[in-house]
């Protein structure tokens, strides 16, 4: 009898539940619009895998400076607003300074060797990791192939090469020589990087001094200005453009070269795209005599401290960050993979045959200036390398302001 009763009142307990599902977890994150619709599959995937927990992104803008501020709001108003941060590389160190992550070292040791080993560096602040790496990046130059082959002209190694191809092939306002992101915003710094890289100059030397007032400093500069003004392969307008506009540009076949980040081979190489086997990638070229450097970007999941859910989280980085939704990543969005194996997947070398290339180039590509108060040394910079580019500041002048700034800034 008592058996029975047992019984039936667990029946009558499993019936309630069926009928009032348990409520879902529900996890948060500001992502990016998502282009090839890869996030929603993933997302997809893994919601039918964990019925427990339901995962949103939210879809940010595309600017890397929008999305940080719109963390750090959120951050400073001690919100959970999103319980994981889909970081961009250069956030970690001041995310990480001001406590607003968690620390992943807990459950993410092991794994870390099958990553790319750049992705992981920029993921730790002080001997602790906070970003489990998802996408890597690294500038890479596009060029289009056919044109170059029909006048018999080699892919550009320096700058002055691509200059001159640029002058003989080009027809504006129908088709620019060379595009890049001129935007005032994060993209315009990681440009101005390569450059002054490939002009043998820097911001900070090895041992951290401020070096960026140099000859080199300025003739990078020099050499930005008048792409648009003096070669007049450039065209004006690239002093509002983003990643997206320059791919549009290329795309569209008004361009013959474009400096971007890998995500765009994917989308060159779609049914429908005007340069569909037209494309090639180099390296980004360099100044006569000095070498290539290629910008390292990249993004990755991190938990804000803020959230209530961390063991969700965890769960949906895992899965996100594994080998098979790396890959579907990658085939949906182009999305470059930061575990190395997925350099020699096969499926991917096929639609990638540039991929060997890109793995060297990704191994070699320099970081920005690690330091938590690197948002404030690039908004310096972003403000006075364009007002380079549009005329307003001579490239001495320019460099000679954003030295003062940026000492001030080391010094606070
Ligand atoms: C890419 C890079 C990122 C960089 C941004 C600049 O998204 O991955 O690191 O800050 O471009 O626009």
């Amino acid at each position: 009898m008592y058996k029975l009763i047992i019984i039936t009142s667990l029946m009558i307990a499993s019936s309630y539940f069926s009928c009032y599902p348990q409520e879902k977890t529900k996890i948060t994150f500001l992502g990016w619009p998502d282009p090839g619709g890869g996030f929603e599959e993933v997302i997809s995937d893994f919601e039918k895998e964990n019925p427990d927990i339901d995962v949103e992104m939210i879809k940010g803008p595309t600017s890397t400076d929008t999305r940080e501020t719109m963390y750090v709001t959120s951050f400073l108003a001690g919100e959970a607003t999103y319980d994981m941060v889909f970081m961009d590389i250069i956030w970690v160190p001041k995310f990480a300074k001001q406590g607003w992550l968690i620390p992943l070292d807990g459950w993410f040791k092991e794994e870390r060797k099958e990553f790319l080993p750049g992705d992981i560096q920029g993921s730790i602040y002080q001997g602790k990791i906070y970003r489990v790496p998802l996408q890597s990046d690294a500038g890479v130059l596009y060029y289009r192939k056919d044109l170059l082959e029909k006048e018999g002209f080699m892919p550009p190694q320096t700058w002055d090469e691509l200059i001159k191809i640029s002058q003989k092939l080009q027809n504006p306002p129908h088709l620019w020589g060379f595009v890049f992101q001129g935007k005032q915003y994060e993209g315009l710094v990681c440009n101005f990087l390569e450059i002054l890289w490939s002009f043998g100059g820097d911001i900070f030397d090895k041992k951290g001094n401020l070096i960026l007032n140099s000859p080199q400093g300025v003739q990078a500069l020099e050499f930005m200005y008048k792409l648009i003004h003096t070669y007049k392969i450039t065209p004006e307008g690239v002093t509002t453009y983003e990643e997206e506009e320059t791919r549009h540009i290329f795309q569209e076949g008004r361009t013959i070269f474009c400096r971007n980040w890998p995500y765009m081979w994917k989308l060159t190489q779609e049914e429908n795209s005007p340069v569909k086997d037209k494309v090639g990638i180099i390296r980004i070229p360099h100044k006569e005599g000095k070498n290539s450097f290629s910008t390292l970007g990249g993004w990755g999941f991190g938990i804000s401290k803020f959230s209530k859910n961390k063991s969700a989280c965890i769960k949906f980085i895992k899965y996100i960050t594994s080998y098979q939704a790396q890959k579907k990543l990658h085939l949906k969005s182009g999305i470059v993979p930061t575990r190395k194996a997925l350099f020699s997947d096969e499926e991917i070398l096929k639609l990638n045959p540039h991929y060997p290339d890109l793995y060297q180039i990704l191994l070699s590509a320099k970081p920005r200036p690690v330091h938590p108060e690197y948002a404030q040394i690039s908004d310096i910079l972003k403000r006075f390398i364009h007002k380079v580019l549009l005329g307003e500041l001579s490239p001495k002048t320019a460099l000679d302001k954003a030295e003062l700034k940026i000492k001030k800034v080391l010094k606070e």
